[in-house]
């Protein structure tokens, strides 16, 4: 493609203006190089992976096909969002796969966290690769690499990982039309594209997802302890202005139990650690204080909504020395 690196002199997208002009470039350029073939795009519902899958939906239309594998280990509300956006609201060609069984199964007493990360990133290639075959004429794979995605892996800090992992037998060529673009101007293109703001301006989120926010083997109900709290803290941070200004919020439920009391009888449950922090770089962050009555309120609610959970902990540790995530 024309555009392999970004130009040196190229102007920051922030604008509206800007954003329409790349996407109105980018959209000549996918037609000229796709033509009348089927392209071939994972789309995780994170916000690189969106901006493509809408890019290539105003290019190409049903000559899109998107797979969204669902591990199980997804937000609540994920699955069911890409859904309704992709295939009911902008017509997609979208295939579901529902492998949570399949990721649960194989993740089951598995307790290093490396092992967790390597059977996760293995099993989700896998899922995607049958999908693959199970189609015909596809000569294009569309991904969501990014400007930083290159840039480190040429300084050697991250490999880019994108396009590595398929089998020998499915090599597609790549069609990359954000790589070029910092993170801010993937947002603004987004939008422009008609995402809905939640889904373009959402905070991080590790491929592993909530499965490195259940320390240790993950099981389903304890899987599910962390799903329900995280849709909690996610809910209160929006209510009260905090969404999009705090970098990363998102709750852990460690293995281990604690004795507590509830309607006058002992309990023995899991606590619930509430993790929110700032940062620009991710190299370094601080803790985000939230107000007393916000804390007060979270507690309350988690509580009282979320299975399992007797006891709710803060997180005030700053990285270094902690590291973001717990695995
Ligand atoms: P750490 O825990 O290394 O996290 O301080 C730094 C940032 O990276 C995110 N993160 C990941 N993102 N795959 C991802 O796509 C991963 O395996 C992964 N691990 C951590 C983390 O959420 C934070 O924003």
């Amino acid at each position: 493609m024309a555009n392999d690196r970004r130009p040196d002199d190229m102007v920051r997208i922030t604008t509206p203006e800007l954003a329409d002009a790349f996407i109105e470039e980018q959209i000549a350029a996918l037609k000229e190089q796709i033509g009348d073939k089927k392209v071939l795009l994972a789309l995780s519902g994170g916000v690189d992976s969106s901006v493509v899958a809408a890019m290539l939906i105003k290019a190409v239309g049903q000559q899109l096909v998107c797979v969204h594998v669902n591990h199980g280990l997804l937000r609540k509300g994920e699955p069911e969002q890409v859904i309704e956006v992709f295939r009911n609201q902008m017509k997609a060609n979208l295939i579901y796969v529902d492998a949570t069984d399949r990721f649960l199964d194989k993740l089951a007493g598995v307790t290093d966290p490396e092992t967790k990360r390597k059977i996760i990133g293995g099993e989700f290639i896998e899922v995607f690769a049958e999908e693959a075959k199970k189609l015909d004429g596809i000569e294009f794979l569309a991904q969501g690499t990014i400007w930083p995605d290159i840039l480190e892996s040429e300084a050697g800090i991250k490999a880019h990982h994108n396009a590595g992992g398929l089998p020998e037998d499915l090599q597609f060529e790549l069609v990359e039309p954000v790589k070029i673009l910092f993170k801010d101007e993937v947002r603004i293109v987004g939008e422009r594209l008609g995402l809905p703001a939640n889904m373009v301006y959402r905070q991080p989120f590790p491929g592993p997802g909530l499965g490195v926010r259940c320390p240790g083997a993950i099981t389903r109900d304890r899987l599910e302890a962390v799903r329900e709290s995280d849709a909690i803290l996610r809910e209160e941070f929006a209510k009260n202005g905090l969404e999009g200004k705090v970098w990363q919020y998102f709750t852990v439920v460690p293995d281990f139990k604690s004795t507590g009391v509830k309607d006058g009888k002992r309990t023995f449950d899991w606590p619930c650690i509430i993790r929110a922090i700032n940062t620009t770089d991710v190299m370094e962050v601080t803790v985000e204080h939230l107000s007393d009555e916000l804390i007060d309120h979270l507690v309350k609610r988690i509580i009282s909504e979320v299975p399992g959970i007797n006891r709710v902990l803060f997180d005030y540790t700053p990285k270094p020395p902690a590291t973001v995530e717990y695995e």
